[in-house]
């Protein structure tokens, strides 16, 4: 099939797959009692708890320490915040309803304001007043298997800005649109016309220059579409690239080079019954397979075997001079804490740990050979992220969100600078009461050395129930925050964001 059919048959079909509903679960209310039960006896489920779809209008953060004078612009988050729809809890972490919050930095301190992405999802059933869709993870027989990709799309995992548009990003279906300045829901994005409703992933990576790599994986045609978008934002290309099996991908690489696909022994079986998540299978007996595909010229595909593991997020890939890909990640054993771990903690039930190690591997394309050894000090880490001038090319330091094991659950409660040149981690502690999300790396405008800048991200008191944005020195975390911004009220625990500094 060439790629104009294999468009036009996929935009009229599920490129996510045929999900059907299935009897065999429990209805959702009764999670729904079984959470708010166990939240008066784990006050740690409060960042899962959800709230119910109202917007967050602008307040002004109460700070202490002070702002850096460079540090300006809007840290965007987005992650799942409404877990409850009518009577229904979902029974899946990340099938929660896009919340982008916006921290805006000024001389005046930090306010923040969150709101609802409006998908024609969360739209439908606000009006209708209970739940009417499946989720990525809740397939209750009450509701509708998805007629296309976007009837399940929450917008719920990443928010990034590319040529001026701020776009909130799922996995299996479009991006929405959304005002910067008001964070009002536009629509969905159209890169063109045959790229329509496609799965556009939520962690593109951006090059040197400016171009936007991205993918999306179509499950039931075992094959990824591979997107490039110019600087300006119009799609310079967009290929079809055949799978070896179908997987679930999360993150991919870029190098000078290379695009760089990880595909974890976990096989989409269409014969499966049950939500889109429940039609995967995890084979570690058959190992799994790195895709390495020239940025040139997409044909040129090279397939080597890697050994089982589960993977979510890349801190950073390069080449090497003698041909190789060096790259670097945490990995897990199974993907059980997505399978069983955020399913059980929707129903209050523990994540028993996060279970990662941190990985330092090498692909070489030309001999098929893959190698890597473990980072120990770097294990129970999650969230990676870089300096993002150094996108493509070899970082020197990762930011990490990681998990001591003191904590009673599998949350994070340190932030850490890993030196791989050094080999060398240095953290903060963040206060036994406190979880930590995500925190971002910033440049500082006056520096173009590497690691310069600062960490924002944000952390839950559960025990004060109050959310608070945190500034650490990226050389120093061990320091503790510079500054913190705190909020009146909780948010709900968000996967992605990104800093856009004024002026940018
Ligand atoms: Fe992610």
């Amino acid at each position: 099939m060439n790629r104009r059919d294999f468009l036009k048959t996929f935009a009229a079909s599920l490129a996510m797959g045929t999900v059907s509903g299935i009897s065999n679960v429990v209805a959702g209310e009764s999670w729904k009692k079984e959470f708010s039960i166990a939240l008066k006896e784990k006050p740690w489920l409060l960042g899962y708890e959800g709230i119910s779809g109202h917007d967050f209008g602008v307040t002004a953060l109460t700070q202490k320490g002070q702002l850096p004078d460079d540090l300006r612009g809007v840290l965007y988050r987005n992650g799942p915040a409404q877990h409850v729809v009518g009577d229904m809890r979902y029974h899946h972490w990340f099938d929660g309803d896009g919340l982008v919050n916006a921290f805006r930095f000024s001389e005046d301190g930090v306010t923040h304001q969150g709101r609802f992405v409006r998908t024609a999802k969360f739209q439908s059933e606000a009006k209708a007043g209970h739940a009417i869709e499946q989720g990525f993870g809740t397939a209750l027989l009450s509701l509708r298997s998805p007629s296309n990709n976007d009837a399940l799309n929450v917008a719920n995992i990443n928010v990034i800005t590319h040529a001026g548009e701020l776009l909130a990003l799922w996995e299996g279906g479009s991006a929405y649109r959304l005002d910067p300045d008001t964070l009002e829901t536009l629509g969905l994005k159209t890169w063109s016309a045959d790229t329509k409703g496609l799965p556009f992933s939520a962690h593109p990576r951006k090059d040197a220059n400016g171009t936007l790599w991205n993918f999306g994986y179509a499950t039931s045609f075992g094959a990824l579409i591979v997107y490039q978008i110019a600087a300006d934002g119009t799609l310079k290309n967009v290929d079809l690239i055949k799978l070896p099996y179908s997987s679930m991908v999360h993150d991919f690489m870029i190098t000078e080079k290379y695009l760089v696909f990880i595909l974890p022994p976990f096989h989409y079986d269409t014969s499966r019954q049950g939500s889109f998540l429940d039609h995967f299978e995890w084979y570690p007996e058959r190992g799994g397979v790195a895709l390495v595909i020239d940025k040139n010229d997409s044909s040129k595909v090279q397939e080597i075997e890697i050994p089982a593991f589960w993977v979510f997020h890349f801190a950073n890939a390069y080449d090497e001079p003698d041909g190789s890909i060096a790259f670097s990640c945490p990995i897990y054993r199974t993907p059980n804490i997505m399978t069983q771990g955020f399913r059980n903690v929707m129903r209050g039930r523990e994540i028993s740990s996060l279970g990662s190690r941190f990985m330092s591997a090498r692909l070489h394309p030309g001999k098929r050979s893959f190698t890597y050894e473990e980072v120990p000090e770097a294990a129970a880490s999650e969230f990676p992220r870089i300096d993002d001038r150094r996108q493509g090319v070899r970082a020197r330091f990762s930011f990490l969100m990681k998990s001591s094991g003191e904590l009673s659950h599998a949350g994070f409660d340190r932030i850490c600078r890993l030196d791989q040149k050094a080999g060398a981690l240095t953290f903060y502690q963040f206060g036994a009461q406190e979880q930590a999300e995500e925190h971002v790396f910033v440049a500082n405008p006056r520096s173009d050395q590497e690691g310069q800048g600062w960490l924002v991200g944000t952390s839950l008191d559960y025990n004060r129930q109050r959310t608070s944005l945190n500034v650490f020195d990226a050389e120093k975390p061990e320091n503790g925050p510079i500054a913190r911004f705190e909020a009146a009220f909780p948010l709900p625990f968000g996967l992605h964001g990104n800093f856009v500094p004024t002026g940018s």
